[in-house]
């Protein structure tokens, strides 16, 4: 159901708030596990202690069910909850595959600890969620631009100055002139030569590794321009 509703957000929404209402979903569904069933049953067990009766079987092991569902989606939610840096995972053409493996890898890593918890250890557990793991980082790592040709078009400085401050500055500037961020978001400014010079290695992250910035492509940065660009910054930082 997550999986297919994970799809289903990112064709409407942007993969990055998907990821976020996914989080919101199943974090929603552990409060009401908290609040509808494993709090009601402790006071029902303890409430048939007080008058003296055994205590119906049933409610300890509703509660049980139910922490065991929230156990397994903790290191999920996490995860989730910090998505939003990780660009790599959202940004991806299948972000929305690569939540739901992460999902299984962590609930499956979780299951070791779970285990081990009874006295059961299995370690293959483990090493097939680190594998796995490591396999989903090795498909979802950015890959370096398709080598588009720019032949004679290499970019001066200043043409790659431009570029950058009319595709990001609107937003990454001391006073910007977008309609939603009147503040430039973490701080980052780029509206000058020095400025872009001096963040090199994050405008590659964010538009050319990933193509995570411009936000939502709000200022409509194309691939050629991407493209030029990474090949600027490749001859700059020699
Ligand atoms: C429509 C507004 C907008 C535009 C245009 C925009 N950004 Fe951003 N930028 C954001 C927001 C929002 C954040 C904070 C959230 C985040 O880090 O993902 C951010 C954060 C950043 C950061 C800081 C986080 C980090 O990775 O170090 C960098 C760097 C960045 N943007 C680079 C760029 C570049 C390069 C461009 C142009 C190619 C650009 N941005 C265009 C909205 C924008």
């Amino acid at each position: 159901m997550i999986a297919f509703l994970a799809w289903f957000l990112s064709q409407y929404i942007g993969d990055r708030a998907a990821y976020i209402h996914i989080g919101a979903l199943i974090g929603t569904c552990m409060a009401a596990n908290v609040f509808t069933t494993i709090i009601p049953s402790q006071k029902a067990l303890i409430g048939a202690i007080e008058r003296g009766e055994s205590p119906d079987p049933i409610y300890g092991l509703n509660a049980k069910r139910r922490s065991t569902h929230n156990n397994y989606a903790t290191i999920p939610v996490l995860f989730i909850m910090l998505s939003n840096h990780s660009p790599m995972t959202y940004g991806h053409e299948y972000g929305w595959a690569i939540l739901t493996a992460l999902i299984v890898i962590g609930a499956w890593a979780r299951h070791f600890f779970n285990l081990r918890h009874k006295g059961i250890v299995k370690p293959s557990i483990l090493i097939t969620a680190v594998l796995a793991f490591v396999v989903l980082v090795l498909i979802a790592r950015p890959q370096p631009m398709a080598q588009m040709e720019v032949g004679e078009a290499q970019l001066t400085d200043n043409q790659a100055f431009a570029i950058v401050m009319e595709r990001c500055a609107t937003c990454h500037s001391r006073s910007p002139t977008d309609d939603i961020f009147v503040v430039s978001p973490g701080g980052v400014f780029l509206e000058s030569g020095t400025d872009i010079l001096r963040l090199l290695d994050r405008i590659e992250a964010r538009s050319i590794l990933t193509h995570d910035m411009p936000f939502l492509n709000k200022t409509e940065m194309t691939l050629e321009e991407r493209a030029l660009l990474a090949d600027w910054i490749k001859r700059t930082k020699g």
